[in-house]
């Protein structure tokens, strides 16, 4: 269950990194613009006051960069019985601008005591000098006062002690608990730290810009081992037994990606064709689920040092898999961090689509390796960098490693089919090599991608294409780099610096193809007040193909106005425009143009390609939701269903049908909603009835396998809910030994959990399964009971955290709350227990806004908006406001307005057509 709610995190993140950019909760405020010293000296009073009652002589958010740390020395001994940790560190600086104070960042740290040494002082091994450390915790920054002034270009080592509690979250160097076999709990120490958390583990310079090298140092007892970022070169022997592992130095790089491991994990490994030696970590019962992550670990990695042309730059990767983990994976240098359910496949236990989220996550951390890694945003706003590099590689990966599947489209995919593969590819290399181990912005990435390279680039000694090379000094290249750069660049501010997602609608006139764009607004109609200022100043350089009944070709154009006019050189029956939907734009056929799509696809569906018919599924449900086409058009488009033979295009079918299911039986809507099942259970038939239950067939025929039966189940179709039920039987009477096909165990389960032996039997199951994915699949089916005493069970035990992770009580009461059964409950439950749920989760955390998000954004009637909008605002009055719940209300408003006009369409629909 949790892999799902990762992925709905992750759409989320998607739709923001798609569209948008993420600025994190940091923001950059800088209220002076002479030099801090001098307004220090001028008003003193301008500055915060530290800890300790004096003047904190910095008042920024961002740190000064007059010093820049080099590298850093780290000792850290956590005591697993203690859970906490004693430290020290050296860092040498370069100081480029004279100063009396050195501001780093630290949250939660006791600092024992810091002291300074010049070179000289480390050359002659004079002791350091004692420094007086304030600390301003409103911005995690200390600062130290030297005594005497630092001098500009001279370097300095900064030795700091310091300790603190391991901490209780899933942040900074925090504790993590698992069961063994045995039913013993074992705890290890672990790190997650971006964006900013490395400086709850040791002081340190906490931007992405301040790259340096990192010595680490890691003491232990003899019964666990140690993993950093780097291999170990050394251990030595302590005194009382103590181990002290020696990490070799790291490359030059941001803070976010440190990180370091005290566990009793073990492994297995394997190394890439470049020698890499790679491994995956789990806790020991868990071994035997780690060779999946391997095989996959291994050839993703073997196809990005080629795809790249750049060697994964350090001698090993260790993937590990961390019992408790807030996101579901993070990709610090060599030593990846995930989730159970994100790294390990148990051949027993998990389903086709657990086995490629596996290899989602480990493409898509693999792939910021590079992405992040080796070149890193400058700073937060660019994150998107990052991740939309990481996500976009995950499928150009997964396309070679899985051909059967393709995948779905993205701002950074269009790019790639409106400059060709190559030069995209080429353009990524040039900027990887150009920018590797250091930091870089969004522009720097257009320039790279503008097909040609700079003078400066060869004349540097960089990297160049071939092609390029020999015309690289001539004006007229200079000239046409430059145009092409600046078009490059414009066109993608249109999409990275604008909100949301453009809407072309098309009207064909004759030859005459009539285009107008538009910005996308879900839930807001063309006859509402609000439409025309939503609509100010949008506009997009969208490259938008199309293909017409006569002829195959992929017509391209740049549509950079509002309004433009194409002339077709042929008369034709249909246009298609977003050929392959590779394009990140939604179209609206006026006229004709939907009725003409529709009798096409039930004349011969086969004419359109496969992604152009899911293409046309999707745009027809999301205009519905803008108001601009009927809800029947949509329906209708959905009926030549039964004959597609794409499982992806009828899956995505499925999957607006299924929700228009959810909507109407969670408002209880009772004719409706039995209409629908019974067309859902007609219209479906053939596909629902020739399901096997079993694992074999395609990735595509596995995932089909999965969905439609989970469906039929859910709809309460007989001869379903029958096989279930027998499967169940069988593997209750097999004490659990028996296996069940992984991808129809979740619906198994999930029929087995409506009788009260059934439920009670999987809740004793899921304390002892050892499988994540397994007890995802549990919890799952244990929240579609419906019984609220059950549920509100769960919800208890996930509160208490010991039978169900802290980490997965987000996704319980996501899961509780789509139970229609269950929503009332989750809902309250938040509301009661608002106060709780913050002790465990920070405010702007992924759980806390998946938990708001969850429980109230599936609500549609205007009581639920009162209530919702009545708990909002007193939360704001406690001090506790979220960004997101504006857009929650938003799209409960959206829900209300969206059946007001769309039910009694659906009701006659139904009626005319059952
Ligand atoms: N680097 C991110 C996690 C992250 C992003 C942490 C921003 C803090 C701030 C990581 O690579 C990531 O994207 N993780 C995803 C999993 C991914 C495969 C979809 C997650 O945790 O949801
Ligand atoms: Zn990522």
């Amino acid at each position: 269950m949790a892999n799902s709610c990762r992925k709905l995190i992750f759409n989320i993140y998607l739709v923001f990194y798609c569209s948008a950019v993420i600025m994190p909760h940091i923001c950059i405020c800088s209220q002076f613009t002479s030099s801090p010293i001098d307004q220090f000296n001028k008003d003193p009073r301008a500055f915060p006051i530290a800890t300790n009652g004096e003047i904190f002589p910095w008042h920024e958010l961002r740190l000064p960069t007059v010093i820049i740390p080099l590298h850093y020395d780290l000792l850290i001994h956590p005591n697993l019985t203690s859970l906490d940790f004693v430290a020290s560190e050296k860092i040498e600086v370069l100081v480029r601008d004279a100063t009396q104070f050195i501001v780093l960042h630290s949250k939660d740290l006791e600092i024992l005591n810091a002291s300074l040494q010049s070179e000289e002082d480390v050359r002659y091994r004079k002791p350091g000098e004692s420094l007086t450390v304030l600390s301003y915790p409103a911005h995690q920054q200390i600062a130290l006062l030297v005594p005497e002034k630092l001098r500009a270009d001279l370097r300095y080592s900064v030795a700091i002690d310091f300790q603190a509690k391991l901490a209780d979250g899933f942040e900074g160097f925090y504790k993590s608990t698992y069961r063994t076999l045995g039913g013993e709990t074992r705890t290890i120490a672990v790190t997650d730290f971006e964006p900013t958390e490395a400086r709850m583990a040791f002081p340190c310079f906490d931007e992405p810009l301040f790259k340096a090298n990192f010595s680490i140092k890691i003491r232990r007892e003899s019964r666990h081992i140690a993993l950093s970022n780097m291999p170990k070169v050394k251990t030595i022997e302590l005194e009382g037994g103590l181990l002290e592992d020696h990490f070799e130095t790291t490359v030059k790089m941001s803070t976010y990606l440190v990180a370091y491991i005290v566990c009793d994990f073990t492994s297995v490994s394997g190394t890439a064709s470049s020698g890499v030696k790679v491994s995956i970590y789990a806790s020991p019962d868990k071994w035997s689920q780690t060779h999946y992550a391997l095989e996959a670990s291994l050839k993703l990695l073997d196809y990005y040092e080629n795809y790249f042309d750049i060697h994964y730059p350090l001698p090993k990767l260790d993937l590990v898999a961390i019992p408790d983990f807030a996101s579901g994976a993070m990709e610090n240098w060599g030593l990846v961090t995930y989730r159970e359910t994100s790294l390990l496949f148990d051949p027993k236990k998990s389903s086709i689509s657990d086995k490629l989220w596996v290899t989602k996550v480990i493409a898509h951390e693999l792939a910021h390796q590079w992405f992040g890694n080796l070149v890193t945003m400058e700073w937060w706003n660019d994150i998107w960098l990052n991740e939309g590099f990481a996500t976009y590689m995950e499928l150009i990966s997964l396309n070679i490693t899985y051909p059967e599947l393709q995948f779905g489209a993205c701002i950074l995919n269009m790019l790639k089919d409106f400059l060709s593969e190559d030069t995209f590819r080429k353009g990524i290399i040039h900027y990887l090599k150009k920018f590797s181990y250091r930091n870089a912005k969004n522009d720097d990435l257009w320039h790279s991608l503008s097909n040609n390279c700079l003078e400066s680039d060869s004349a540097s000694g960089g990297f160049c294409y071939s092609d390029s090379k020999k015309t690289s000094n001539t004006l007229a290249f200079q000239l046409a780099f430059l145009r092409k750069n600046v078009e490059l660049k414009e066109m993608m501010a249109t999409w990275t610096l604008q909100k949301g997602i453009p809407l072309v609608v098309v009207k064909r006139e004759g030859r005459s193809l009539r285009l107008q764009q538009e910005r996308f607004l879900s839930g807001v109609s063309k006859e509402d007040p609000e439409w025309g200022t939503l609509q100010e100043r949008y506009l997009w350089h969208i490259p938008v193909t199309y293909s017409t009944s006569s002829s195959h070709a992929i017509h391209r154009h740049i549509l950079k106005l509002k309004t433009d006019t194409l002339d077709l050189s042929e008369k034709t029956d249909w246009v298609k425009f977003n050929v392959d939907s590779n394009g990140y734009y939604i179209v609206h056929y006026e006229g004709q143009g939907w009725d003409e799509l529709i009798t096409l696809l039930n004349q011969n569906h086969t004419l359109l390609r496969p992604k152009d018919r899911l293409g046309l599924i999707h745009d027809a449900f999301q205009l519905v939701s803008a108001g601009r086409l009927t809800l029947d058009k949509a329906l209708d488009l959905t009926r030549y269903l039964q004959r597609e033979t794409s499982i992806p295009a009828l899956l995505k079918g499925l999957e607006y049908l299924e929700l228009l299911y959810r909507m109407v039986e969670r408002r209880n809507i009772s004719d409706v909603t039995e209409n629908l099942k019974h067309y859902l259970l007609q219209y479906f038939k053939p596909v629902i009835d020739t399901q096997s239950w079993v694992d074999k067939g395609s990735v595509w025929d596995r995932m089909l396998r999965s969905t439609v039966l989970k469906l039929a189940c859910y709809l309460n179709h007989a001869p379903c809910i029958q096989k279930a039920t027998e499967l169940f039987s069988q593997w209750m009477e097999s004490s659990g030994k028996l296996n069940i096909p992984t991808d129809v165990l979740k619906v198994v389960y999930s029929v087995g959990a409506q009788t009260t032996a059934g439920w009670n039997y999987l809740l004793e199951q899921y304390e002892l399964s050892l499988s994540g994915a397994e007890k995802n699949k549990i919890l799952y089916a244990l929240s579609t009971s419906k019984h609220q005493e059950k549920l509100m069970k769960l919800i208890e035990l996930g509160m208490e955290g010991k039978v169900i992770k802290t980490q997965d009580l987000a996704a319980l009461l996501f899961a509780i709350a789509r139970n229609p059964e269950g929503q009332q409950l989750a809902w309250n439950f938040v509301k009661e227990n608002w106060t709780h749920l913050l002790k465990k989760f920070d405010l702007g955390s992924f759980p806390i806004r998946m938990i708001v998000s969850g429980t109230t954004s599936h609500f549609s009637s205007k009581d639920e908006l009162q209530e919702v909008e009545l708990f909002f605002e007193s939360l704001k009055a406690q001090g506790s406001h979220l960004d997101i719940f504006q857009i929650i209300l938003e799209t409960i408003s959206k829900n209300i307005k969206w059946l007001e006009k769309n039910l009694p369409t659906l009701r006659k629909w139904l009626l005319i057509t059952t």
